[in-house]
């Protein structure tokens, strides 16, 4: 059945051809780069990225000239190559569509423009969860908006070659499809060695260090639990897997330390490493010790139990009295 936008009778066109230069229209707010995030990040050119490239300020509008340079000398690669390129800028201003569409053509790739659907308020209500540097003001968000709006008629007659709305995609499979493969990679379920124990790695200590970690193999270092070590350039920090913490059977990592008790003592200390936190902290000189264990001395609770009987006897003596 055909289906038309009853406000133009045009035809309700869901259309992206492959390869195709996709160019999404709407104000900050409205999503694009989260519909953007469907396609693969080589196949998105956004131009907050642009920004920052040149700038180290995603949000520095001095910096746009420069981002959108260097943003259309990608897109000129990419479309040299007849590669699916998704724009992902505002694009509110005719004379900008209008400078995609003539480089697309010039090489032959087909164009769709991609129309955000969501309401201005939503719009302007998201940019209160922003810091402040990626924040775009009320009155800027529904100039925006409404030049999409004002736009969405014409964009046929701009040269798009098809005219959709981001409600009437599906976009969902594509988005968890990359995540699955992802994952079933991470487990080692696509025929591929996987992640194994760097799983809990990365659980407790994030992407970051993946790269940086190495196991040290026939370690005694931690009284027979797995070491590992994180290396990079003049610094190193070591680890322990703990496979059975409280005698709970819970996995986590300690982290080699000094000893908590006595300055002079050498031997291992260790405290939990909940997060990569911890990690900076130990590098840092901020770690709290609180929790450290010295392998020789225990930790320093016996001091603080002390402590606290040195204020409890003169409490006890008083209420005795
Ligand atoms: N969002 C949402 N549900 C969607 C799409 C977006 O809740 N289907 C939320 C996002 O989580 C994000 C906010 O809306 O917090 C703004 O989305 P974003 O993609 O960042 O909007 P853009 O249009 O890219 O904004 P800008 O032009 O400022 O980059
Ligand atoms: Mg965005």
């Amino acid at each position: 059945m055909a289906r038309t936008f009853t406000a133009t009778l045009q035809p309700l066109d869901t259309t992206i051809p492959d390869p195709a230069l996709i160019v999404l229209i709407g104000a900050a707010g409205s999503g694009k780069s989260t519909f953007a995030s469907t396609w693969a990040p080589s196949q998105v050119l956004e131009l907050d990225a642009f920004r920052a490239m040149v700038s180290d300020e995603a949000g520095d509008q001095a910096a746009t000239a420069d981002a959108v340079a260097a943003l259309r000398t990608v897109l000129e690669a990419r479309l040299t190559r007849k590669k699916t390129t998704v724009v992902d800028a505002t694009h509110c201003e005719r004379a900008v569509r209008a400078g995609l569409v003539q480089a697309a053509r010039r090489h032959g790739v087909p164009t769709v423009s991609v129309l955000m659907g969501t309401p201005v308020s939503l719009c302007v209500i998201r940019q209160t969860a922003r810091t402040s540097d990626r924040a775009v003001p009320a009155d800027t968000v529904r100039a925006q908006h409404t030049a999409a709006v004002t736009a969405f008629p014409g964009l046929r007659g701009e040269g798009f070659d098809h005219v959709v709305f981001a409600d009437q995609l599906h976009r969902l499979e594509p988005l968890l499809q990359r995540a699955s493969d992802a994952r079933r990679a991470d487990l080692g379920w696509d025929g591929n060695p996987g992640l194994g124990p760097l799983l809990l790695v990365r659980r407790v200590f994030g992407d970051a260090v993946l790269p940086l970690w190495r196991w040290v193999e026939g370690s005694t270092l931690a009284g027979g639990d797995r070491v590992a070590e994180i290396t990079l350039g003049a610094d190193r920090l070591q680890l322990a897997l703990r496979t059975d913490i409280d005698g709970e059977g819970d996995y986590g990592f300690d982290l080699l330390t000094a000893c908590p008790v006595d300055d002079e003592c050498t031997a291992p200390a260790w405290t939990p490493a909940h997060s990569v936190t911890t990690l900076l902290d130990a590098l840092t000189g901020a770690l709290n010790d609180t929790d450290t264990v010295c392998t020789v001395h225990g930790d320093d609770q016996d001091d603080q139990d002390d402590d606290l009987e040195d204020l409890a006897a003169p409490y006890a003596d008083a209420v005795h009295a």
